[in-house]
């Protein structure tokens, strides 16, 4: 990788001042061999960190709800009276416990209180969606109350559900708030004397993305919607490996009946002593038949990620034998059968009974996240002979480690190579100077054999690793060189996707929230712009006959796009002083006057937007014509822009 310096010798200050006044010169024109933007190059990365599924994009607002946290079957609920666990004749068998309540005439009462994630949010005058599943123990009836309580002990909604059978039942409630509250809880009150058995409480609001059942948070999903995504990487990250295997993601687990898919620990539950999270498990209730739900809404490719039976190398290392890796192998398999196969086969069926017969036409698999080693090419090989033997048509997605350059790296590189992947993943959290000075990265990329799969990657400012605009500018003026390089990277996602305020781990995330309230960051508006503006042919960028990788602080790129007939400009000024720039547009058949509109994203470098401050930085749109012949442009200092202009 070829890495640039612009730093100035002290003695050339002076003549190099002298030039910068006058205006740098940009000349676009058509490429030779017509490089094609992928309709779905700029897409999400979601994976269950932050809170980001269970507690956030999920709608659910129980914790525990299935009482099956690992070891401690009562966290995130406060009981009182006579409340034990069970798993006699529970309902679920993957998720075996239940509560016990038994109200005998004690005065404190009998009950459960649950505490949400960080709290329950509730708003004022909407409605929420109670369920539970219940039996009687000893005699025919009973009642319990619900309510919704507030941070400040008020009830704030409250309704009763009659218990009135021997067998497991669910019973539903209707329950409306009284209140805005973003930190309730939820109470279930055992009324009556009697004894009864409780499984799977659940309350979710009535109004979620699309309304559907066990949906997604509206106002997240909705955020998620208006990046127009092209492609759709999930569940992960590490959660794919899990810290050992046992604890790997597993797909099967999370389809079917949400009240049996298993609960797992969650990758991020302990690992980072810093932001302890030991209440992080996941219920699944996100699971795979949802992710392929939302790429459907979002028009977005589906990626999915399987294990490759590499636990996460930088926790446990556990890893399965080669020749034993038949039943990952049959699960990647399966999800290709689970995704597109006829309703008359095993995976397919399952499908069809969740309410989609129809395939979701899935194309791409990515084979484990970030591994290393020479163990890794081999669990791929393996793979990848059972997928190109039965599924040809599905793109196999390799990797190239943790980092984003060194031995592993090149040595993975070489390795996805001689297999010819589709594609491989690379990943690179890096600080400022390393996205300024990777503009060029792809430019001498070899165009033969796997293209690349940006998968993750932010830019991190130390030491807070703030959603800065400084971070977004430098991401905005990198990706000038991956749209350059359309040819080679075919899929880019920028990561993590959803931080919640109260139970992060990871810095920075693209969408921040909190349990009403959610904020896009400014590298969100990046990717926006990215994805919006992604155009469908790339063109000729050059400054005195070189790429724009940062010459005097700019970064340009430029791209057509036939289907609406616009000339996209994209260019940052990542300099201290406000730039003029002459373009010179070499293109045929321009109009006299390029009209249509320039949006700048420009800010305090170290500007955030915040749940209380959400539009610190925001694009800003203005109307502008140009004259095509020599059109003169002012870059302040510090911005970022897109010009989007009719042909
Ligand atoms: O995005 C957070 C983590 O960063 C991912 O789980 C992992 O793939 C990477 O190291």
């Amino acid at each position: 990788m070829k890495t640039k310096s612009f730093l100035i010798p002290a003695f050339l200050f002076f003549s190099i001042w002298s030039v910068a006044q006058v205006p740098a010169k940009i000349t676009v024109e058509q490429q030779k061999a017509e490089t094609t933007v992928a309709p779905n190059m700029y897409g999400i990365f979601f994976e269950d960190i932050n809170f980001a599924a269970d507690g956030g994009l999920y709608a659910e607002l129980i914790k525990n709800r299935s009482f099956d946290f690992p070891n401690s079957p009562f966290m995130g609920w406060l009981t009182y009276g006579k409340v034990s666990v069970q798993t006699e004749g529970a309902p679920f068998s993957r998720n075996p416990h239940y509560a016990r309540l038994l109200n005998d005439g004690l005065l404190t009462g009998t009950g459960l209180l649950n505490e949400g994630f960080r709290g329950i949010g509730v708003e004022k005058n909407k409605k929420y969606n109670l369920s539970l599943y219940a039996k009687n123990v000893n005699k025919d009836e009973n009642k319990l109350k619900i309510e919704i309580i507030s941070a400040a002990n008020e009830i704030i909604a409250s309704g009763e559900v009659e218990i009135n059978s021997g067998n497991w039942e669910k019973y539903k409630l209707e329950l409306q708030a009284k209140e805005t509250c973003a930190h309730a809880k939820l109470r279930v009150d055992l009324i009556s004397q009697g004894e009864l058995d409780i499984e799977h409480v659940s309350l979710f609001p009535a109004e979620t993305w699309r309304n559907r059942e066990n949906g997604m948070r509206k106002d997240l999903a909705q955020a998620l919607a208006e990046l127009k995504p092209g492609v759709f990487r999930f569940p992960g990250g590490c959660i794919i490996e899990g810290n050992n295997l046992e604890t790997r993601y597993q797909w099967k687990n999370s389809v079917g009946p949400v009240e049996n898919r298993p609960v797992n620990e969650n990758r991020w539950n302990y690992v980072f002593q810093h932001r302890f999270t030991p209440d992080y498990f996941q219920s699944y209730g996100l699971g795979f038949f949802e992710y392929f739900q939302l790429c459907e809404d979002f028009g977005a490719d589906a990626l999915p990620v399987v294990s490759c039976g590499m636990a996460c190398q930088f926790i446990t290392d556990e890893c399965v034998p080669v020749d034993d890796l038949d039943p990952y192998i049959q699960d990647a398999l399966d999800l290709v059968e689970f995704a597109n196969g006829p309703v008359t086969s095993k995976w397919g069926k399952v499908r069809a009974e969740m309410g989609h017969p129809e395939s979701f036409g899935l194309r791409y698999i990515g084979i484990g996240n970030e591994q290393w080693g020479e163990v890794f090419p081999k669990h791929l090989e393996a793979f990848q002979k059972a997928l190109d033997e039965k599924y040809p048509e599905i793109q196999i997605i390799g990797s190239s480690g943790p980092s984003a350059d060194g031995e592993q790296f090149d040595y993975l590189w070489g390795e996805m190579k001689k297999m010819d992947v589709d594609l491989v993943d690379e990943h690179y959290y890096k600080d400022p100077d390393w996205f300024l000075q990777n503009a060029d990265r792809y430019d001498d990329y070899s165009r033969k054999g796997p293209k690349v799969f940006a998968g993750e990657y932010a830019c991190h400012v130390q030491p807070e690793k703030k959603n800065s605009f400084y971070a977004a500018l430098c991401e905005a003026s990198f990706l000038t060189g991956i749209e350059r390089n359309s040819d080679v990277v075919r899929l880019a996602t920028y990561a993590p996707l959803f931080a919640h305020v109260d139970a992060w781990q990871w810095k920075p995330d693209m969408i921040w929230f909190d349990n009403l309230r959610s904020v896009k960051s400014a590298n969100y508006y990046v990717q926006q712009l990215y994805s919006k503006y992604k155009g469908t042919t790339v063109q000729n960028v050059k400054m005195n006959g070189e790429n724009v990788v940062g010459q005097d602080g700019i970064y340009a790129s430029v791209v057509t796009d036939k289907d609406n007939d616009q000339l996209i400009l994209k260019i940052s000024n990542t300099g201290k002083s406000e730039k003029e720039v002459e373009l010179d547009f070499k293109l045929k058949e321009l109009p006299s006057v390029l009209k249509g509109k320039q949006i700048t994203l420009k800010a305090n470098l170290d500007d955030e937007n915040t749940l209380d401050e959400p539009f610190l930085v925001k694009p800003v749109e203005k109307e502008v014509a140009l004259d095509s012949k020599s059109p003169k442009i002012s870059i302040e200092a510090e911005s970022f822009h897109v010009f989007v202009l009719d042909l």
